[in-house]
């Protein structure tokens, strides 16, 4: 079987590159960087992926010299494309423009790597370092107005380098540089995605042999299809399904799981009140990374109690998730990946019972895209596939929380803000809160910042990759779609009944709109977050809706004005105090925020 070998330098898409590669109808493997070129000897083409390192850092990531002497070609992306470069001669420096998202690939369309492209081309890009002299035998096949080598090629020995990250969808012709990649490695494309499947249950069923199987089951799409590909591949008297109600789920979300659920055939599934539980573990706690490792112990904890309550044997189980990629990736779970944030099914618990080999995850390997592809396989009905995904920690996730104390922005960042906005006839402030994000790799904490003055989303778009490109202390940019009258003041906040309470109705009044105005299938999610800011002594609100296909980077949705301001007079009416929209993509913002 021909196949493509993904080397893993930590980079945050590193299995979005092999997936992509499957797609296109190649088989790939990712390999760690420590792999020796005698183990690459049966592949077609060597892939080296991003990472959140700078390869002039002494614990940076390396890999064995020799796999640029066996003949295979390799194609460097991003870090893997600087190393290339740096291993055979080149030199790598900290740019002056530091590129994050959007921009305009000039490419050299006469060369094999870009035959059949356009002649400017969107590509996505995530880096601060630059090659800024290329090694012996390279030229320049493709530049972007701040990047002279944003892709390179030796073509005698069939070494290719981009600085850009073809695998994700925003890299618009990104396939076809690929697919290029892979003809220039003499490829036929035969793989196809059936074998998959097929293969992943005959792995379940090696790997539950003699136990039977635990799942929470929170009725997203994930624990969905991996309950129901659980029952088929193993028997419905070896799998026994658990919905936990943390309290944090949606208006009269775990009810209508247990109906559906019940509509499928499914009795083998428990219901379990642990709302007081959760809420009670996460009295006093404001940092993210905090809320996010609380939730996912509390969960184990109410798992452990309903195993002990029914009496089960522990040696007889083993426990069954339906994490997918993401999270396990941004979890910081690849060898050299940051972490961008703890998912709930990533905490030490979990850890440490993974390490004995008592978990099973059915859709580790796979995004959400492929995820609904499997559902849809088992019979899942599309309407359930389809809906927007919901993290597993809940609104706990989207309930931004606050010790009150204000934290100094820096005066020059202010200044910058101040400078680019003017330039452009409008004016905004950096907000007193702070929000995850994702730059180069690595994960970041920082302030929004709120745009004033323009209802143009084109506008929006370029002065947001401005801003996150040019000020460190901003990771995301929002602008105001209504506000009652008054400042943005921070307040000490936490998990409160009340604030939850608040959040649930702001989501659902949110949700239904969408529906109504028949935007619900556009929209790939839109979280609603809840920040410890008050406006004019009432709450202020973000609405997050994105475009994606599997998470792992994404495009802020543009929803119509008339509904957004029609939505603000329902929001206001419910109490709220300003309606704010996230347009920053991600990178360098994540979905949620936090
Ligand atoms: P981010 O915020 O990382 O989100 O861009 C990517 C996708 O993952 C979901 N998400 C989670 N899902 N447990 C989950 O099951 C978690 O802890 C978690 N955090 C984020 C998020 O809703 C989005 O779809």
């Amino acid at each position: 079987m021909e196949k493509i070998a993904v080397v893993d330098f930590g980079g945050q898409y590193t299995h979005l590159i092999a997936r992509r590669i499957r797609q296109l109808g190649v088989y790939s493997e990712v390999v760690n960087s420590g792999v020796k070129s005698g183990d690459l000897r049966e592949y077609k083409g060597i892939i080296l992926s991003g990472g959140p390192n700078s390869v002039y850092d002494p614990e940076a990531p390396i890999c064995d010299a020799s796999l640029f002497t066996v003949g295979i070609p390799v194609l460097g992306l991003c870090y893997g494309h600087q190393l290339l470069c740096r291993s055979l001669g080149g030199d790598v420096t900290h740019g002056a423009v530091h590129e994050f998202g959007p921009a305009e690939l000039r490419p050299d369309r006469s060369h094999p790597l870009f035959q059949g492209v356009s002649p400017a081309s969107t590509v996505w890009m995530s880096h601060g370092d630059e090659v800024s002299r290329l090694p012996e035998g390279f030229h320049a096949v493709g530049s972007t107005a701040d990047c002279a080598h944003a892709a390179v090629a030796d073509d005698a020995r069939k070494f290719y380098g981009f600085q850009f990250h073809p695998e994700v969808t925003h890299t618009r012709e990104g396939n076809a540089f690929l697919r290029n990649f892979l003809s220039l490695c003499g490829c036929t494309f035969a793989w196809n995605m059936g074998q998959y499947i097929q293969s992943l249950e005959t792995r379940l069923r090696r790997q539950c042999e003699g136990k039977k199987v635990f799942l929470l089951v929170s009725g997203g799409v994930d624990s969905t299809v991996a309950f129901e590909l659980l029952n088929r591949t193993l028997g419905r008297d070896r799998v026994l399904g658990l919905h936990i109600d943390n309290g944090l789920m949606r208006k009269g979300e775990s009810a209508e799981v247990l109906e559906f659920m019940r509509k499928q055939g499914f009795d083998s599934l428990l219901i379990q009140d642990a709302s007081a539980r959760f809420l009670n573990a996460l009295r006093g706690i404001v940092a993210p990374e905090a809320k996010r490792k609380i939730i996912g112990e509390t969960f184990l904890q109410a798992k452990d109690e309903v195993l002990a309550d029914l009496k089960l044997n522990p040696a007889d189980w083993i426990l069954a998730q339906g994490t997918i990629y993401p999270d396990t990736i941004e979890s910081g779970g690849t060898a050299h990946a940051a972490v961008i944030k703890t998912h709930h099914n990533r905490v030490q618990g979990i850890l440490d019972l993974m390490a004995q080999g008592l978990v099973v995850e059915p859709l580790a390997e796979l995004y959400k895209d492929e995820v609904r592809e499997l559902g849809a396989q088992l019979g899942i009905p599309v309407p359930l596939l389809d809906r927007h995904p919901f993290p597993g920690p809940g609104l706990g996730v989207r309930l931004l929380c606050s010790d009150g104390k204000e934290e100094a922005i820096p005066a020059s960042a202010g200044q910058s803000v101040k400078e680019i906005l003017s330039a452009r006839g409008l004016s905004g402030e950096i907000l007193p809160v702070k929000s995850v994000g994702v730059q180069g790799d690595g994960r970041t904490y920082a302030h929004p910042c709120l745009l004033r003055g323009t209802r143009d989303w084109k506008l929006a778009d370029a002065v947001t990759t401005e801003l996150l490109n040019r000020v460190r202390a901003v990771n995301r940019v929002v602008i105001e779609i209504g506000a009652v009258e008054g400042s943005y003041i921070l307040e000490a906040a936490e998990c409160t009944p009340d604030r939850l309470n608040f959040l649930r109705e702001a989501d659902s009044l949110c949700t239904h709109a969408l529906r109504e105005g028949k935007l619900y299938g556009l929209v790939w999610q839109m979280p609603v977050v809840l920040l410890p800011l008050l406006k004019g002594g009432k709450p202020a609100l973000v609405m997050r809706p994105v475009l994606s296909s599997e998470a792992m980077t994404a495009r802020f949705a543009e929803l119509p004005f008339p509904w957004l301001d029609a939505l603000w007079k329902r929001l206001q009416d419910l109490g709220s105090g300003a309606l704010l929209y996230d347009v920053t993509h991600k990178p360098p913002g994540t979905i949620e925020w936090e």
